[in-house]
C-alpha cells in the first residue's frame, strides 16, 4: 500500500506515521505533501529521505485534475491527512472515495469544522469546562470534518488542565493511535 502524506505544520504525527511504516511493514510512505515551505515536517520529511511535492493553494484548487494525475501516476492507495490545513478539494475526494484520512484533536462532531483546528479547538474545549476531549480519525468527504469515523480515542480534563496541558495529553494520543487507524484502514481496503 503506497500512502502520501500531507501536512502543513510541525509534523510530529507525520514523524511518528514514518516511523512506524519503516521499509518492510504494511505500508510505504511515497511522498510527504505540503503547502508550506518552512513548516516542521519538511525538516522531518527530509530527515526520513521521503519526496517533498509542495502545493499552494491555488494549484490545489483551481488545477486540482494535474495533482490528482501525479498521485495516480505513483500509484497512491492511500492519503494521510497530518495537520493539513487546506480543504481537499471534492475533484480530490471523488478521485479517492474512501481514501483519504483525517485527524482531528477532538471528539468529533463536536468542535469540528470549519476553521477549528489544533489549538483552536482546545482553547475552545477548555472555555466551555468540558470533562472529556479526544481525538478522531475519520474518512474525509465534501464536508469539513463530517466523513466516516474510524477511531475514536478520550481523554480526561482535569481542572487544573489548560489548553496547553490538553494539547500534551491529545498529542499523546493522537501519536499512539494514528497508526493504528491508518492499519485499520488498511485492513479495510485489502479486504474490499
Ligand atoms: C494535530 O493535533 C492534528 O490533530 C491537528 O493538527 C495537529 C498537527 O500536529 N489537525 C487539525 O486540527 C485538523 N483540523 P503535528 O503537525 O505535530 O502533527
Amino acid at each position: 500500500m503506497n500512502v502520501v502524506i500531507f501536512a502543513s505544520g510541525e509534523g510530529s504525527n507525520a514523524e511518528r506515521i514514518m516511523e512506524h511504516f519503516a521499509p518492510g511493514t504494511m505500508a510505504r510512505i511515497t511522498w510527504v505533501v505540503s503547502n508550506r515551505e518552512e513548516a516542521g515536517v519538511v525538516h522531518r520529511a527530509r530527515k526520513f529521505k521521503k519526496g517533498i511535492q509542495f502545493i499552494s493553494t491555488g494549484t490545489l484548487h483551481e488545477m486540482p485534475n494535474s495533482f490528482i494525475d501525479f498521485l495516480k501516476c505513483e500509484k497512491t492507495d492511500l492519503i494521510v491527512l497530518a495537520g493539513f490545513l487546506l480543504k481537499i478539494p471534492p475533484e480530490l475526494v471523488a478521485a479517492f472515495p474512501n481514501r483519504i484520512l483525517n485527524l482531528h484533536p477532538s471528539l468529533l462532531p463536536a468542535y469540528g469544522g470549519k476553521g477549528m483546528y489544533g489549538m483552536k479547538v482546545h482553547r475552545a474545549v477548555i472555555d466551555n469546562m468540558e470533562k472529556k476531549s479526544g481525538i478522531s480519525v475519520h474518512y474525509v468527504n465534501e464536508e469539513y470534518d463530517k466523513g466516516e469515523l474510524i477511531l475514536q480515542q478520550s481523554c480526561d480534563i482535569e481542572n487544573e488542565d489548560t489548553a496547553e496541558s490538553l494539547a500534551q495529553k491529545i498529542q499523546q494520543l493522537e501519536h499512539i493511535y494514528y497508526p493504528k487507524a491508518i492499519e485499520l484502514a488498511i485492513q479495510k481496503l485489502q479486504t474490499t
